[in-house]
């Protein structure tokens, strides 16, 4: 575990005191038992990559990953994280061609579901093998994270051109 969370009561009154592993950085942080993953990151340590949207764990806006696994941050309590947190910051230089395919193929409009999209499709990655993926894996995916500018086609479309530059994309697809 990366995270440890104690009980202490401070001046500022009775709190979780957590140890928080983000983006390869280590917080020592007192937060409320009921703050959410997202909560934390957004206010407490200004990540506002991350984004909020339905706060429900029905639009996928606010994944990270945990260690290696997509989670929806506004649905775990940050006294509940078992282990390493990546946020859209912390993806900054291995997302890079991923965000310039997102620009190419006009993965996004207002922008607000990119950062989660983004994340997700880097944990499809992560996990995938050189020649695995085919365009249903990416729609599926993906299918937890909702673009309300309805601009699917093309975010599927920019996560194939990225999985085709690393290598990833099934050969039986390629032109
Ligand atoms: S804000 Fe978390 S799923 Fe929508
Ligand atoms: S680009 Fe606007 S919500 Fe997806």
């Amino acid at each position: 575990m990366d995270s440890t969370a104690h009980i202490v009561t401070t001046a500022k009154g009775t709190g979780v005191e957590l140890d928080l592993t983000v983006n390869g950085e280590s917080h020592q942080l007192i937060v409320k038992p009921g703050d959410t993953l997202l909560s934390v990151l957004r206010h407490t340590l200004g990540l506002t990559g991350t984004k909020e949207s339905c706060g429900r764990g029905e639009c996928g806006a606010c994944t990270v990953l945990i260690g290696d696994r997509p989670v929806m941050s506004c649905m775990l309590l940050a006294v509940e994280v078992d282990s390493q947190v990546t946020t859209i910051e912390g993806l900054t230089d291995r997302s890079l061609d991923l965000r310039e395919s997102f620009a190419q193929a006009y993965g996004f409009q207002c922008g607000f579901c990119t950062s989660g999209q983004i994340v997700r499709a880097e944990a499809l990655f992560m996990r995938a093998t050189p020649g695995s993926l085919h365009r249903h894996d990416v729609a599926e995916a993906l299918s937890g994270n909702i673009c309300r500018c309805t601009g699917y086609t093309q975010i599927v479309t920019a996560v194939e051109l990225c999985a085709r530059r690393r290598g990833l994309w099934a050969n039986e697809d390629t032109p």
